[in-house]
């Protein structure tokens, strides 16, 4: 019984500290989520709603009440848990140490399936030098190694193209297109599935991005 309970509870790949890779913006690196990252964390989501709103799930109420600071002891505690028993991995993307944005690996199923979803945002200030490529090639080569999946999956609104392009820069390919998939914005948008598996990967996405010239190790 004893084992039992160890071996369920067991999370390959939590908690994990990434990186660390340079690209344009600075250094890139993935930590987890802390208690502590409220205030930044709000600060930036409520200056860059513009930037956040039009691709992110609906949530209830206000932007503005659901990004206050006090919001973020629950959020936090959520995502604790939910990694805690092996569901996910909830990750702070950082540029040169300073909070940038949030990775997060979400619904990660073992058995023959092994596979997670990934989703990300980034900081408008640091946009278009490279951080979300950088961090989302980390979180894939931390998935295909130790979580140990097979397959990690993404959805991406057909309009966002700029998260196409980081999709793409790191290998995943569009499986197909999922109509009036996910309640994003106040309405029911499609959403482009893309996915890669562990077999599509020579050496490590880090080391394929930096062949392309798009990062190198720090
Ligand atoms: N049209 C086409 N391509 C564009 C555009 C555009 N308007 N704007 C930027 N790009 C390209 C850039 O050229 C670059 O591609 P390249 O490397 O091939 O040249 C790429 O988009 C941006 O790459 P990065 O600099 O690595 O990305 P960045 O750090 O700027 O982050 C992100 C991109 C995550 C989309 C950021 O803008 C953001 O957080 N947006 C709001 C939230 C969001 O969209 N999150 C993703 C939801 S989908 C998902 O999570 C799977």
């Amino acid at each position: 019984m004893g084992n039992n309970v160890v071996k369920w509870s067991s999370h390959p790949g939590w908690p994990a500290q990434l990186g660390s890779v340079r690209v344009a913006a600075g250094v890139v690196s993935l930590r987890p989520i802390r208690l502590r990252d409220g205030s930044v964390w709000s600060r930036i989501r409520t200056r860059d709603r513009d930037h956040l709103q039009p691709w992110e799930p609906t949530g209830t109420g206000p932007w503005e009440a659901r990004h206050h600071t006090s919001n973020w002891p629950g959020l936090w505690s959520t995502l604790k848990s939910e990694a805690r028993k092996g569901h996910m991995i909830p990750l702070v993307i950082e540029v040169d140490g300073r909070f940038c944005g949030q990775l997060t690996i979400g619904n990660i199923i073992r058995g023959p399936l092994r596979s997670a979803w990934i989703g990300y945002w980034v900081a408008k200030d640091v946009g278009g030098g490279g951080v979300a490529t950088a961090a989302l090639a980390l979180g894939l080569d931390h998935c295909f190694g130790p979580v140990g999946l097979h397959r990690v999956e993404a959805t991406v609104r057909p309009e966002n193209l700029a998260s196409q392009a980081v999709l793409r820069n790191v290998g995943f390919r569009t499986e197909g297109l999922l109509e009036r998939y996910l309640d994003v914005d106040g309405a029911w948008r499609d959403h482009l599935l893309v996915g890669i598996t562990q077999e599509e990967v020579v050496g490590t996405v880090v080391d394929r991005l930096c062949r392309a010239g798009k990062a190198s190790w720090a």
